[in-house]
């Protein structure tokens, strides 16, 4: 892990070469997209912090908000919209004015990767954003996962072995810091279409978590 770096990577990181010719391509086809280090969104009082995996590369990548043009997003930001967790409307556009509440979404890899698919050195060069994230939300009391990569970097954030916490849909774990970990299948595309996530499904992990914050 790359220690002591910000809560925030930088528009241009360059910690992952990989990442970074990626992100030049998308600039060179597409200069009027976002195509940095995609910032969180959300409020520093959150006691709920939301991790998914990347940017998608239409969606995040374009827009420069998590989820936000991303198939993903559309029930994500319906989620949170419909257990408080935001206010306004969603409109798939950063300027849409929705605001999160109580809540902060991050990404555990915040520069889009090709296929949607980082390498383990790119999520681990990534770590240190994720830990310094955590650390400045001093509300904090519970973390979301969206997916296995994500579950992971939160444990690797938090200091802990992979061994600790087995990753599983509608799982909670402690973690040592107090927080409370909660896992969610990704509400990607392929997991809605395949229904191995319906939206029953992950509102009932939303639900879990507005209870256990009330
Ligand atoms: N968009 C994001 O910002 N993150 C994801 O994990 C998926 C889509």
């Amino acid at each position: 892990m790359t220690k002591g770096l910000p809560a925030e990577a930088p528009h241009d990181c360059q910690l992952c070469p990989r990442l970074v010719a990626y992100r030049r391509e998308n600039a060179a086809t597409h200069p009027d997209w976002f195509n940095g280090a995609v910032p969180s969104f959300g409020t520093d009082t959150a006691r709920l912090l939301i991790v998914g995996l990347a940017p998608g590369v239409q969606g995040a990548n374009r827009t420069g908000r998590p989820f936000t043009g991303d198939y993903a997003g559309d029930l994500l930001y319906a989620s949170l919209l419909e257990f408080g967790f935001a206010k306004g409307t969603y409109a798939s556009r950063p300027d849409d004015g929705l605001e999160l509440v109580d809540a902060m979404i991050t990404n555990a890899v915040r520069c889009v990767p090709p296929q949607n698919k980082p390498t383990p050195a790119e999520a681990r060069n990534c770590l240190g954003f994720l830990t310094a994230r955590i650390a400045a939300l001093p509300r904090l009391k519970a973390i979301l996962a969206l997916g296995r990569i994500a579950h992971d970097a939160v444990l690797s954030a938090e200091g802990m072995k992979r061994s600790s916490a087995t990753f599983g849909h509608g799982a909670t774990h402690e973690l040592g810091s107090g927080l409370r970990l909660f896992d969610s299948y990704h509400c990607s595309r392929y997991n809605t279409n395949t229904r191995r996530l319906t939206e029953e499904m992950f509102h009932t992990v939303f639900a879990d978590i507005r209870k256990y914050l009330n």
